[in-house]
């Protein structure tokens, strides 16, 4: 090897991801993952306290990329019933998608929703369903998730004193084709019934 090959930062090296199940992570995993999310989502920060590496339901699966020891992206898991209009749907919940702000904009979070729709077929629930503010819509759509029209969401927001609050959200509700086309989803609001990841 090179001197300078031997003197390159960490730092150049690429992020290496890893879909991991939520019962393997160890408890430094959920310190690593709550630091970062709390890094990433500051206004969040306190929910995100020592081990606590969720907010509101705890994923199943997740993806993690980390450079070295410290992980730089991340998304979590879960497939949950959904009621929509009538029909009661199990879909594959994502939420808590993340790139560390050091990173962001380097095409990392692209990459993460590519592992992510992986993991989606890993799990086998027929769509991905996440709600997202409107300024970030944009990085969902140009990786193939598709924008809900006229659809209220209804869920559990989380808190963290524990207390369950109804939110109704009008707004930035997406779905992604797995084993189904949106043609297949039902009309109708949707009913959590509980939390979103
Ligand atoms: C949103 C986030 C995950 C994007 O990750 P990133 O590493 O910055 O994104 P990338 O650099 O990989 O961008 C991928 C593509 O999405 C686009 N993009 C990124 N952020 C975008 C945004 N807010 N709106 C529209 N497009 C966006 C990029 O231009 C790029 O497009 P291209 O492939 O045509 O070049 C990251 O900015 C983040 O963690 N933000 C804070 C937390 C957050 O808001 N998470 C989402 C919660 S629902």
């Amino acid at each position: 090897m090179s001197d300078a090959a031997q003197h390159a930062p960490a730092a150049a090296a690429s992020p290496v991801f890893r879909t991991v199940a939520e019962g393997d992570l160890t408890l430094d995993d959920h310190e690593a993952l709550a630091a970062m999310l709390a890094r990433t989502f500051d206004s969040y920060d306190h929910w995100y306290a020592g081990a606590r590496s969720w907010a509101g339901m705890q994923p199943e699966l997740r993806v993690v990329a980390r450079h070295g020891d410290v992980v730089v992206a991340h998304a979590g898991l879960r497939r949950q019933f959904v009621t929509v209009g009538e029909t009661d749907l199990l879909v594959t919940a994502v939420g808590m998608v993340a790139v560390s702000p050091a990173a962001q904009g380097t095409g990392l979070g692209g990459e993460l929703l590519r592992q992510v729709d992986a993991a989606l077929e890993r799990l086998g629930s027929r769509f991905g369903l996440l709600e997202t503010g409107e300024a970030v819509q944009g990085f969902y759509r140009r990786a193939g998730w598709l924008p809900l029209h006229a659809v209220t969401g209804h869920y559990t927001a989380f808190s963290a004193d524990g207390a369950g609050v109804l939110v109704s959200q009008d707004e930035g509700w997406l779905i992604r084709e797995v084993g189904a086309t949106a043609a297949e989803w039902p009309a109708g609001d949707i009913r959590w019934n509980g939390q979103m990841v």
